[in-house]
């Protein structure tokens, strides 16, 4: 098979990772939230962008739903296609790192070895797993779209919960109960972490 990257070398920049951090004061790194639709990951991966941003920290909010008007609009779905959304997903969030930025990611990822892809590409400390341990059923009863409905009823299918897993990440830095602690305790919470 012809191998497109054979003639493709790596180059070198000259300003590196060290020195965009240096100009940003602090360093870049992932903060990388998963958990069922209807969670609360973007609200929360909001929020804690609001809070840094305030804080004088560079920042970019990268959102599943957002994302998938763009750079992933020829995704479905499928495992193989979530697989390639959280691939590109945590490439763009790596390059947004070595610009010496703190990048926020939403999005269910609900499998493990997709996201564990993700985190082989940063260094340990710069990237923290945020698992927004939401029960199913508050999710589902929260349902701010409708898909839940539309699952049961069997108008959308491969839906996270319903008929496509979610795998609990086993190792996640921070775990979030929104069930039961307010939205600012968890960003309270989430700044500690992050920063
Ligand atoms: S994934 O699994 O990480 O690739 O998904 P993601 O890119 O985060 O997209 C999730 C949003 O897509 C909507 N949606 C679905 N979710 C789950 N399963 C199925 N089948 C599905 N179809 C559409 C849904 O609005 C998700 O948004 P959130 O914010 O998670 O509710």
């Amino acid at each position: 098979a012809h191998d497109s990257k054979a003639n493709v070398v790596w180059n070198r920049t000259s300003v590196t990772q060290a020195m965009r951090e240096q100009l940003n004061g602090h360093s870049g790194k992932c903060i990388w939230f998963t958990g069922l639709s209807g969670s609360g990951k973007s609200t929360l991966a909001n929020a804690l962008d609001i809070e840094l941003n305030r804080r004088g920290y560079h920042t970019m909010l990268l959102d599943g739903d957002n994302v998938r008007h763009g750079l992933c609009k020829d995704l479905g779905m499928s495992e193989a296609d979530r697989a390639e959304n959280i691939r590109r997903v945590g490439e763009v969030a790596r390059l947004f790192a070595e610009a010496g930025i703190i990048v926020i990611t939403a999005f269910i990822s609900p499998f493990r070895k997709d996201r564990d892809a993700v985190r082989a590409l940063f260094d340990d400390d710069a990237f923290i797993e945020v698992h927004v341990d939401t029960p199913l059923d508050v999710c589902e009863q929260r349902d701010p779209k409708g898909l839940y409905q539309k699952a049961r009823e069997g108008k959308i299918k491969d839906f996270t919960g319903i008929d496509s897993p979610y795998e609990v990440p086993p190792r996640a830095e921070v775990i979030l109960k929104s069930d039961i602690f307010t939205q600012q305790e968890l960003v309270k919470k989430l700044i500690k972490i992050s920063v």
